[in-house]
């Protein structure tokens, strides 16, 4: 007879939590978000830890090296997406460990022969105004110019005027030889003027762009993410069928930590997939598994060599799993037993294997709940997908600006490696993610800023000012129905 399980499965806008004593010293600037993302055993520290608890999820439309450089900066961490080619991939990881503060890729780049109206879309796409032009419309090509929304007139160009009529030529450009320092190259924005400078090599390739607008920004970054050599930490999505071949190449591309993208992973490839990585690389190569929802999913990836454990089954924003399937949990009942199957973990073994709560966040509420029920660290992909640094088009619908958001299970990404059944992969015909649009939030930097305070404020209420006080002392309450309304403003009339 089937197993009933006698619980309802809840989620997390049915819990608030109760406020603790606040006492003097528990302020928002004395919260740390520090957090373990990779195991540890007891008395020791996780290799690596996040300063704020958050990695960007593992999909085509948010986590692209761009992401995972704007997020590493401001302490949390991407894993890039693996629906792609592995030589893509790798070329991202790549990115993100060549990055150097205040030097820009540039991501927006023409020819001499595109027009002016070419200028005006892709300056529409990419948010940029300042536009490379190559002989080849790459950032790597020949440095030709550069043009700049001080190049036309819209009111009066033509928009079939080629670039080469109106750009600022190459011969007029200050320019930079690579390897010049953040420092010296601010000096030379200040010193003519510049709103931006081409950094180029001794055969005018062109390298990066150094923003006057970036430099402030650069040196402010205290809760950055670097290894030893300052290098940032970026992660990288797996499949459980390339990996022989993938994860090689991605351990030599520099990728830090790499986990398995599955939306069931309480599976014999899993087990194979982390055995062969554990067994090829040992523990200096990090991998998490996932995702499971209860205890027994939970024991069977730690114990086949998981470094950290993915909880959520179809409460993602854009995931129809539980309508196609029928099957998953409610994200706040899952992460609880997980959680709590990971406490006793600890106490039997002295190892502590963290875990993250994927998926299913709506509200910056939801974020200190998930943390207060146990999780080590939250994946999110709506919250991201939002931010300019996201990789998809943003886009004007309704009198709004929105930024595109699909699932990995959607038609559009094709990633049917993440749903893999073994021998039916391949002829999966039904998806389990929407394509979508989500509403346009402005920079990572700004949005995330406002999340942590929220975050630190709760957490400060609670009387708590770390992660691990916080699972140690929250109290959490179910709410009714009724008592959610009487947490909205209520029985006025609110102003417009
Ligand atoms: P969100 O933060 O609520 O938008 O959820 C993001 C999470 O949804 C990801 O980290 C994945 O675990 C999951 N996900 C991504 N694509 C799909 C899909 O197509 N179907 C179901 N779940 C998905």
């Amino acid at each position: 007879m089937a197993q009933y399980l006698n619980e309802t499965s809840r989620t997390f806008s049915e819990y608030l939590l109760i406020p603790g004593l606040t006492t003097k010293d528990c302020v928002p600037n004395k919260v740390s978000l520090k957090t373990p993302l990779t195991k540890f055993n007891k008395g020791e520290v996780s290799d690596i830890e996040l300063n704020v608890p958050f990695v960007s999820a593992i999909m085509q439309s948010v986590s692209d090296d761009n992401m995972a450089i704007a997020l590493a900066k401001n302490g949390g961490l991407s894993f890039i997406f693996g629906s792609q080619s592995i030589e893509e991939q790798t070329e991202m990881i790549r990115k993100v460990k060549n990055h150097k503060s205040g030097f820009v890729i540039s991501t927006a780049n023409l020819t001499e022969e595109h027009t002016l109206k070419d200028v005006i879309l892709l300056k529409g796409k990419t948010g940029h105004s300042t536009i490379a032009i190559t002989d080849n419309g790459k950032a790597e090509g020949k440095l030709l110019g550069i043009v700049t929304s001080r190049d036309y007139r819209v009111t009066n160009d033509s928009l079939d005027k080629k670039v080469k009529e109106f750009m600022t030529p190459f011969s007029n450009l200050v320019t930079a030889e690579l390897g010049i320092s953040l420092k010296e190259a601010n000096d030379i924005i200040w010193e003519h003027k510049l709103n931006s400078l081409p950094v180029i090599d001794e055969n005018n390739n062109f390298k990066f762009f150094v923003f006057r607008k970036d430099y402030d920004n650069h040196k402010d970054n205290p809760l950055e993410l670097s290894d030893y050599q300052k290098k940032l930490i970026v992660g990288a999505g797996i499949n459980t069928r390339d990996y022989k071949e993938r994860v090689p190449a991605l351990v030599e591309a520099g990728a830090d930590v790499l986990c398995i993208d599955s939306s069931d992973g309480f599976s014999e490839w899993q087990k194979e997939t982390l055995e062969y990585i554990k067994s090829k690389f040992g523990e200096k190569v990090k991998v998490g598994a996932g995702n499971v929802v209860d205890k027994e999913g939970f024991l069977y990836l730690v114990e086949a060599g998981a470094d950290f454990i993915k909880v959520g089954v179809g409460g993602g924003s854009i995931c129809i799993t539980r309508e196609t399937k029928g099957i998953g949990r409610g994200q706040a009942t899952a992460l609880i037993e997980v959680a709590d199957a990971r406490d006793e973990y600890f106490k039997e073994t002295g190892v502590y294997i963290p875990i993250c709560s994927d998926g299913g966040i709506a509200q910056d509420y939801h974020m200190v709940l998930a943390l207060a029920m146990g999780a080590d660290f939250l994946m999110m992909g709506r919250y991201f997908a939002r931010f300019d640094e996201s990789p998809t088009r943003k886009l004007m619908v309704g009198g709004n600006y929105v930024k595109e958001y699909w699932g990995e299970g959607s038609n559009r990404a094709r990633n049917w490696q993440r749903y893999d059944m073994g021998d039916t992969a391949d002829g999966l015909k039904f998806e389990e993610g929407v394509d979508s649009y989500v509403p346009y939030a402005g920079t990572l930097k700004d949005n995330l800023a406002v999340t942590v305070g929220k975050i630190k404020s709760t957490m400060c209420s609670c009387g708590t000012i770390s992660i691990a006080l916080l699972k140690e002392k929250a109290k959490i309450t179910l709410v009714s129905s009724v008592s959610i309304v009487e947490g909205g403003a209520h029985d006025v009339i609110v102003k417009e």
